[in-house]
């Protein structure tokens, strides 16, 4: 069971107001909110052995690179990938998607064929439409029906011996379906093609085991995980981290460098170039020491409660039409009322204390398949409560009151 009161207490920002109204946060896809628990490790970091990391044998040096080495190895084990040298760390979801579309310029050639789904945010579709135009590979599209749940059959039918690669993320961003990633794997590897999963929504919710799932690249950001922005991660099985290229050069990825030849490091190091977000990857360390502390079943089952909850209550609202009604979903309410404007809505929300995403969530191809120009989107974690929710049906209504 969730104490959630007690849970509450662990962030700051959840005491403070907004436009003089206590701030009820709904907008956790965007990014999610940091515990006292991990802001004390970045305070700590900064205040106590702030240092480059890998280069010095001095002791701050030291401390520093022990914590984030460490931290890659509580992420190892939280994916439960086999080695902590398949963990790359990166900027976030987007740096790790493109470091993977960056690599396989070299591996595609015209002829081949690459599968994204119609439910991916704009950074799992075009980093491959830029890898198309790089090598003359071209993009398929499984397709969703009006539920918002990926067409099977179709993307059977879209396999063939040119898929080398298939994109599609664990969860969607904008209505919040669960993909059956499993099967999309399998079936992917059955045509000898590669898989990549955005976990950036996934992580949040639930905990995926890499090597259960026998994905060959898995990906996400620390701050949609109780950690800070700037910093995530990029799961490659060995094998495959191998195949590829580096992404960019510089210090840290290399072994010996002169103007005549450069070799590259070992994994994970040839990733890694430059100084890295150490204090960030730390902190991604301690996000997930936090969110395992409170334990993925507990915080699932609450956060599927908060989705029934929210959905009936909203239901009940004339005109409203909710977006993305899959069967397998999770804590992310995507709506709109009548033909008020997604915006208007979410700016008298915001008067009122209340944060929602409007706007098409950087998922374009969803909301043209609604033929709508966006939605209101309410993303609820653990330490939301139905009596915030409560409180935002009231102030909805009075916001629809007020533009009908
Ligand atoms: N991708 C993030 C969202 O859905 C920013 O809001």
């Amino acid at each position: 069971m969730l104490d959630v009161q007690k849970i509450r207490k662990d962030f700051p920002i959840l005491n403070r107001t907004v436009n003089g109204k206590p701030l009820i946060y709904f907008d956790n896809a965007a990014t999610s909110q940091t515990p006292q628990q991990v802001i004390d490790v970045i305070v700590d970091y900064y205040s106590n052995y702030n240092a480059n990391i890998h280069r010095g044998v001095h002791s701050l040096s030291q401390e520093a690179t022990d914590a984030y080495e460490q931290a890659r190895i509580k992420i190892q084990k939280h994916f439960n990938a086999k080695h902590s040298y398949e963990i790359i760390y990166t900027a976030g979801t987007t740096h790790s998607i493109n470091l993977v579309a960056n690599g396989f310029s070299s591996l595609l050639k015209k002829g081949d064929e690459i599968i994204v789904s119609a439910l991916e945010h704009h950074s799992n579709i075009v980093p491959w439409q830029m890898l198309c135009e790089r090598t003359g590979a071209s993009l398929k599209v499984i397709p969703m029906n009006e539920n918002g749940e990926l067409i099977l059959s179709d993307y059977d039918a879209l396999l063939n011996e040119h898929t080398k690669l298939v994109f599609v993320n664990h969860i969607s961003n904008a209505l919040g379906t669960i993909n059956p990633i499993e099967s999309i794997i399998e079936k992917a590897h059955a045509v000898g093609a590669a898989v990549l999963i955005d976990g950036a929504q996934s992580c949040p919710h639930l905990k995926p085991d890499v090597q259960a799932l026998d994905v060959d690249f898995y990906v996400c950001s620390a701050h949609k995980i109780c950690g800070p922005t700037g910093v995530g991660m990029l799961y490659g099985k060995e094998e495959w981290l191998n195949k590829l290229p580096p992404y960019q050069g510089g210090g840290e990825m290399i072994a010996e460098v002169s103007f005549e030849k450069t070799t590259y490091a070992g994994l994970p190091h040839k990733f890694e170039a430059g100084t890295p977000n150490i204090c960030g990857g730390i902190a991604f360390g301690a996000a997930l020491d936090y969110m395992n502390n409170i334990g993925f079943e507990n915080i699932a089952k609450y956060e599927n409660e908060l989705l029934d909850y929210g959905t009936e209550q909203l239901l009940k609202i004339e005109g409203l039409k909710i977006y993305g009604t899959a069967k397998e979903k999770t804590s992310v309410i995507s709506f709109n009322v009548g033909t008020i404007h997604p915006y208007d809505i979410g700016t008298i929300l915001d008067k009122m204390g209340i944060a929602v995403r409007t706007g098409h969530h950087c998922a374009q191809p969803i909301m043209d398949f609604y033929k709508i120009p966006g939605t209101i989107r309410a993303s609820f974690m653990f330490y939301n409560t139905k009596e915030e929710i409560d409180t935002f049906i009231v102030a909805l209504k009075k916001a629809i009151m007020m533009l009908s």
